[in-house]
């Protein structure tokens, strides 16, 4: 069993295992070298042969023990036939659903997403056996909110209002999306990836019932029908800036491990959630941008806090695209020679 996986079991291990999230993309050179050839992101996430590449990439680099599924949490709206796409400088657009009628026509089609399922076969088929495999999905509320807003340059004042004055329309939306996620992540399974991870990026725009409503319980839902279906795939509930919520978030969904976001102090951490829950996080993504002192003795308090219990090492959100590879290595570096203290 690899080390990530035996830490999302419950396992505290010498070896800490390590990821970051967004380890693909922009702030590699050689992303950006593939991704200048192709027309739009979605195209890229669709291509088998160059979103297996690009899963692939920074374990080139790096020595991580896992890999991420290169796809993205807007694919859902995209099978459920919302048109998305993606403007350069502008990140995603989509048509914004108002009425109804738009939402009675949205129908999953799984066909869509025939090419991850490709990209997953090869990735899983070029990893050696000690490295994982993760797919995730968006969580219903986040997802929800793009396909509501029809983009993400604000707080989804559209998503917030709808859930008030038509909570109905905005219940069928999330009820889609939940459904769609759950034969999405199946689907994953089923090509093969070895862990799951839920994104709820935007989790810190809800509170108390809204929270319980939109979060929790969909989470629930998925995380039951993925549980019944595959057992032995565990899954990471990653809740950003819902420190007030993240015991019960992980009590309630019944989540294996759940994601740190780098506002938790660590203290807090240790104190408020129970050592048996595995953890990932939740190194500042500013100080691997901005690297040196403070970024290594950051990772190192982390480590040590973290070392009794259960605990994957990552950011607390994802690498930001300005961030010098030569950061990375000395953070990975960092991390790998506190193992052989
Ligand atoms: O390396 C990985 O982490 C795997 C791939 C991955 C992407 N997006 C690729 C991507 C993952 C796990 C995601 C998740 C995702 N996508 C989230 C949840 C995590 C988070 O960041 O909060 C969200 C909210 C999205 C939606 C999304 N996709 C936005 C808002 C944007 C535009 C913003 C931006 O950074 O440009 C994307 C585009 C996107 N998804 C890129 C990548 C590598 C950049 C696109 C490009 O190359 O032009």
């Amino acid at each position: 069993m690899s080390y990530f996986i035996k830490n999302l079991s419950g396992e505290v291990t010498k070896r800490k295992p390590i990821w970051f999230m967004r380890q693909a993309g922009r702030y590699l050179p050689e992303y950006r070298e593939i991704r200048k050839d192709v027309p739009n992101f979605l195209s890229l996430v669709y291509n088998p042969d160059l979103a297996s590449e690009v899963t692939l990439q920074p374990l080139r680099r790096f020595d991580l023990d896992a890999a991420i599924l290169f796809s993205d949490i807007l694919v859902i709206p995209d099978a459920l036939g919302q048109h998305v796409r993606f403007v350069k400088g502008e990140g995603p657009k989509l048509n914004a659903l108002k009425a109804k009628q738009e939402v009675d026509q949205l129908i999953f089609d799984g066909e869509v997403l025939m090419p991850v399922m490709e990209t997953i076969k090869k990735t899983r088929a070029a990893l050696s056996p000690d490295k994982s495999l993760i797919g995730f999905a968006g969580s219903p509320w986040t997802v929800a909110c793009y396909m509501v807003d029809g983009h993400g340059k604000t707080d989804f004042p559209k998503a917030r209002a709808m859930m008030v004055d038509n909570p109905d329309l905005f219940n069928q939306i999330i009820n889609k999306v939940k459904q769609g996620t759950i034969d999405y992540l199946k689907m994953q399974v089923d090509a093969g990836v070895n862990a799951l991870q839920l994104f709820d990026s935007w989790a810190g725009l809800l509170s108390d019932d809204n929270f319980q409503t939109y979060v929790i319980n969909p989470t629930a839902d998925i995380v039951a029908a993925l549980n019944a279906y595959a057992p032995h795939i565990p899954i990471i509930g990653f809740v950003k800036d819902s420190k007030d919520y993240l015991l019960s978030y992980a009590q309630k969904t019944g989540v294996n491990a759940i994601g740190l976001s780098q506002d938790l102090d660590l203290d807090w951490v240790n104190e408020n959630i129970p050592d048996t829950i595995p953890v990932q996080g939740n190194l500042d993504p500013q100080l691997l941008l901005a690297g040196g002192t403070k970024m290594l003795e950051a990772a190192e308090r982390i480590c040590d806090s973290f070392s009794h219990r259960p605990h994957i090492f990552n950011l607390g959100h994802g690498i930001i695209k300005e961030t010098p590879i030569d950061h990375v290595l000395e953070l990975v570096e960092l991390i790998r020679s506190k193992e052989e203290k």
